[in-house]
């Protein structure tokens, strides 16, 4: 919590709420990493989870074309746009949403956090789970319900441990269980067939959901499905242009509701209006464009897809190969690494929690990876994530057939700082034994 007096003499108390609040992990990895390159260190950036392809061009010739925009939009959204997401949500993932019930704001993550905002509610959250959920909740003021999930089943939830601690624990109260498929930091995904079970359990227990599905469309193999469509009323789907689209400091998300959860809607609205007033207007005529049907960002969501499903693959087994665990990512940017088989001897260094972990591996490899704990795990399991995306996406996009030739040299010349890394990772374990 900030001090209670400022530097000049001023006092101030800050609001309870704020106790334990820390800069978001992912955003001070990433300042840190900045710091340390700044002071000459080489540093592998693989801590923080943005894009490395540039934003389609289709979608930045908009962006040109609506540079004059200057007026004020709808709190809601500018109507076009929020009729080419419900048309995109149909065309894509055949989910039926009216764009009276979509919500554009700058960022899926002030989404989210809204509609935290607007229910008194418990908020039910898998094991790991993405590092902002939780630190939201609290801002909202309300509680968290954590349910663990096991490695053996790639940390994904099991409907089974959902009913068991909503009957144990909800006791009455209402709640909205956050789901994120593909999953950051695992990469993991739901089947269709967990999807449903997931889907009747959460009908049983009368609980919304929150499908957070932001990337979907980096689902490496285009097999996302969404929980929507086995739980169409109870469930909000958000989304946005960070991670399919290359433009996270953009700043656009999405969130789509259903039809009975129109005062929902009415609510998050209301709160804007009363906070950001409306999302960048150039920003969001350039969405058209990145929602509508266009074969040239079918192709861009094609490639891109390709160069993740290589880059992924490499990784994993290279990760594997240093007897770390790591379950097979689909989607998304991320592994989820276990180095529980290291830790005898990674004890014997006086490594024996996860953020220790990680500054050893800063600090000694230059290496940036985020402890297991900034996704809820417990402070002694020796897991980390890791972001596979040190690379230049724009080249790796132009120079795409490397990729299906020689993949040795793909590596050298499309990937050189993963490629260093991983052998510089390796070294690192192998001198542990
Ligand atoms: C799981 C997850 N959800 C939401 C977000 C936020 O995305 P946005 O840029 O739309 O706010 C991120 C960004 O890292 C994320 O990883």
């Amino acid at each position: 919590m900030p001090s209670p007096k400022s530097a000049i003499g001023l006092k101030f108390n800050a609001h309870p709420r704020l106790a334990g609040l820390e800069a978001s992990a992912t955003l001070a990895i990433n300042e840190r990493s900045q710091r340390l390159v700044a002071e000459g260190r080489r540093i592998f950036r693989f801590g923080l989870g943005q894009s490395p392809f540039p934003v389609p061009d289709p979608v930045v010739k908009a962006l040109q074309a609506n540079a004059h925009q200057k007026d004020y939009l709808p709190v809601r959204g500018l109507l076009p746009l929020r009729e080419a997401v419900a048309a995109w949500f149909r065309r894509r993932y055949g989910l039926t949403f009216q764009a009276q019930n979509i919500l554009i704001a700058p960022g899926s993550k002030e989404l989210l956090f809204l509609i935290q905002m607007a229910l008194d509610t418990i908020l039910i959250l898998p094991s790991p789970s993405w590092v902002s959920y939780h630190p939201q909740s609290r801002l909202a003021g309300n509680s968290t319900l954590w349910i663990e999930t096991r490695e053996a089943d790639d940390w994904m939830l099991r409907p089974e441990a959902l009913l068991a601690a909503c009957r144990e624990k909800l006791a009455g109260k209402t709640g909205v269980l956050l789901l994120n498929y593909p999953n950051n930091p695992t990469g993991a995904t739901f089947t269709t067939e967990q999807l449903k079970l997931l889907a009747e359990a959460a009908r049983e227990l009368g609980i919304l959901v929150l499908s957070d599905e932001i990337y979907g469309e980096v689902d490496h193999r285009h097999n996302h499905h969404s929980i929507a469509s086995h739980y169409p009323e109870g469930t909000i789907v958000t989304t946005g242009l960070s991670k399919w689209c290359g433009a996270g400091g953009w700043r656009l998300g999405v969130a789509a509701f259903p039809e009975g959860l129109a005062s929902l809607v009415d609510a998050i609205a209301n709160i804007a209006s009363e906070t950001y007033t409306s999302t960048s207007a150039p920003i969001q005529y350039a969405a058209i464009t990145a929602f509508s049907e266009d074969p040239a960002i079918d192709t861009y969501l094609d490639d891109c897809c390709r160069i993740l499903t290589f880059v992924q693959a490499w990784v994993r087994e290279s990760l594997l190969n240093s007897g770390v665990s790591v379950p097979e990512g689909t989607g998304g940017f991320y592994h989820f690494l276990n180095f529980e088989t290291h830790r005898q001897a990674l004890s014997a260094r006086g490594i024996t929690d996860s953020a220790t972990l990680c500054e050893s591996l800063l600090e000694e490899t230059g290496i940036a990876l985020l402890p297991g704990t900034a996704f809820g795990r417990p402070a002694n399991e020796l897991t980390v994530r890791l972001s596979y995306v040190d690379f230049d996406g724009a080249q790796a996009l132009q120079q795409l057939a490397l990729i299906e030739g020689d993949q040795e040299q793909a590596k050298e010349v499309l990937f050189p700082r993963i490629l260093e890394a991983m052998q510089v990772f390796s070294a690192w374990v192998q001198a542990l034994d």
